[in-house]
């Protein structure tokens, strides 16, 4: 195995200090400059415990897979039980293997073939309102696109004032969602009431959907397959987890990645002036079907180098539960270890010119000489993202069919710069200009 090992096992090569004030002040270069500091596995210490960075494919394989049953996602996730409830995204071990298995067949091959047609109409009405050489806030556009397309998808309806509802306390979980994941006791939380009030919010929105199925249509959505076909199998308290994980995990991640697809678009217009091409051949003026989504191959390449170059989900983090080792470097039980899709995805070692956005690097061969594990925007291993099919169908739908009758280009002379929070968003608001294609 050519790794890059230089960990010096006899101590600390940056202060708890340093890293602390690098990592808040800029996280994704305190990860990068770590790993070129200290090879493919680099420690520091924090508090009792140590933090290990996992900078090789290979490393990252042993935690995701191989020694998947020594690892869990901590407390920090536990945490975010207080947004999430116990859903799928923050159960372990056996309980998350029955929600798995559970859940796994909505997110079926077949299943595909149900949602498209919600995504195309979704799609349609939404760029139809777009008015031609006007400037839009492509954040808020894609935000509200996929979470349309989500309520449609997995309740089978979007009643009035549901998406303002849900945005809005989006946009407060997600300002307020580190003061969550801080070991902080529930009173400390009332003193953030707008927490509290959003998280309520969502709450009842959710509760709402799932109460009253305003169709046929609805009634045979996921949600309420879960609240029917349940026997039992889950409590009403898990099925509005479940709901809530499906609305919030199944529209910001893939709305972020559209946002950044159009922002870098924008700014090459020679890749966009490609996906239309495809577009248009591929589609005509058709709504995309089934088969269309398997040829939209330059459309897809795009949604691949996007996702690496501005992962939505820029790091992920598990605790080792007993002693284990690594690449030769001794684990012990209690540590943290932490994998970041930023800083493997930029690594020269795994992709040439890193930094570069090249769509056709997923050409062919290319992606098969790709290292396991070196490209995991969606994760790995029995916590892969459940949604990963779903996404990638709606993010190649979506931006074929907005390629096709829109031309987008940029309002400022610079694309957005990445900011991580929970998920990795646009430091401002991304504004476009579109202007509508002759047809
Ligand atoms: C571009 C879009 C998306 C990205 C980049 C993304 C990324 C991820 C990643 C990296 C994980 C693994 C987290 C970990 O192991 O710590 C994950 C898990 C998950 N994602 Fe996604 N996701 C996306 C879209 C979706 C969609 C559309 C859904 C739909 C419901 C979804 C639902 C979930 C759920 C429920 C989990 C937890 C799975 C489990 O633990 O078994 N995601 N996602």
């Amino acid at each position: 195995m050519e790794t890059n090992l230089v960990l010096d096992q006899s101590g600390y090569k940056i202060s708890t200090f340093e890293f602390l004030w690098k990592f808040f002040r800029s996280p994704l270069d305190a990860l990068t400059d770590l790993a070129r500091e200290q090879g493919d596995i680099a420690r520091v210490k924090l508090r009792r415990r140590d933090l290990f960075l996992l900078n090789h494919p290979a490393f990252i394989e042993e935690v995701l897979v191989r020694q998947a049953d020594n690892f869990i996602k901590g407390p920090s996730l536990q945490r975010a039980r207080v947004i999430l409830g116990a859903g799928l995204l923050t159960s372990e071990g056996d309980e998350h293997l029955a929600q798995r298995r559970a859940l796994q067949p909505a997110f079926h091959h077949h299943k595909m073939e149900e949602y498209l047609p919600l995504m195309n109409e979704n799609t349609h009405t939404h760029i139809s309102r777009w008015k031609s050489r006007a400037q839009v806030d492509m954040s808020d556009e894609m935000m509200r696109l996929t979470l349309n397309i989500a309520l449609w998808s997995f309740f089978g309806s979007a009643p009035k004032g549901t998406v303002e509802r849900v945005s809005e306390s989006m946009k407060t979980l997600i300002k307020l969602f580190p003061l969550a994941q801080m070991p902080l006791p529930a009173s400390a939380r009332a003193l953030f009431p707008g927490f509290s009030k959003a998280r309520a919010s969502l709450g009842v929105v959710t509760e709402a959907l799932l109460q009253n199925p305003q169709s046929e249509h609805a009634r045979r959505a996921l949600a309420n397959i879960l609240k029917e076909n349940n026997n039992g199998q889950f409590t009403d308290e898990q099925i509005h987890a479940h709901a809530l994980t499906f609305l919030l995990a199944g529209h910001e991640t893939t709305a972020l990645l559209l946002t950044w697809c159009w922002d870098t678009l924008a700014h090459h217009p020679e890749v966009q002036a490609k996906l239309y091409a495809e577009a248009e051949a591929v589609l005509g003026s058709r709504f995309p079907t089934p088969d269309d989504i398997q040829k939209l191959s330059y459309t897809r390449m795009i949604v691949k180098e996007t996702l690496r170059i501005r992962p939505p989900v820029w790091a992920m983090g598990r605790e080792a539960m007993r002693d284990c080792e690594i690449g030769g470097q001794r684990i012990p039980a209690g540590s943290t270890v932490l994998m970041s899709q930023w800083v493997t995805h930029h690594d020269s070692r795994f992709f040439d010119a890193p930094l570069q956005f090249r769509p056709e690097r997923w050409s062919g061969l290319e992606e098969h000489s790709l290292r396991r594990y070196s490209y995991f925007p969606f994760g790995g291993g029995s916590r892969v993202c459940i949604g990963e099919r779903f996404a990638m169908t709606e993010a190649v739908t979506a931006l074929a069919m907005i390629a096709r009758r829109w031309n987008i280009s940029p309002a400022r002379s610079e694309p957005a710069r990445p900011k991580p929070s929970v998920t990795l968003r646009p430091d401002k608001s991304v504004k476009l200009f579109v202007t509508r294609r002759a047809v």
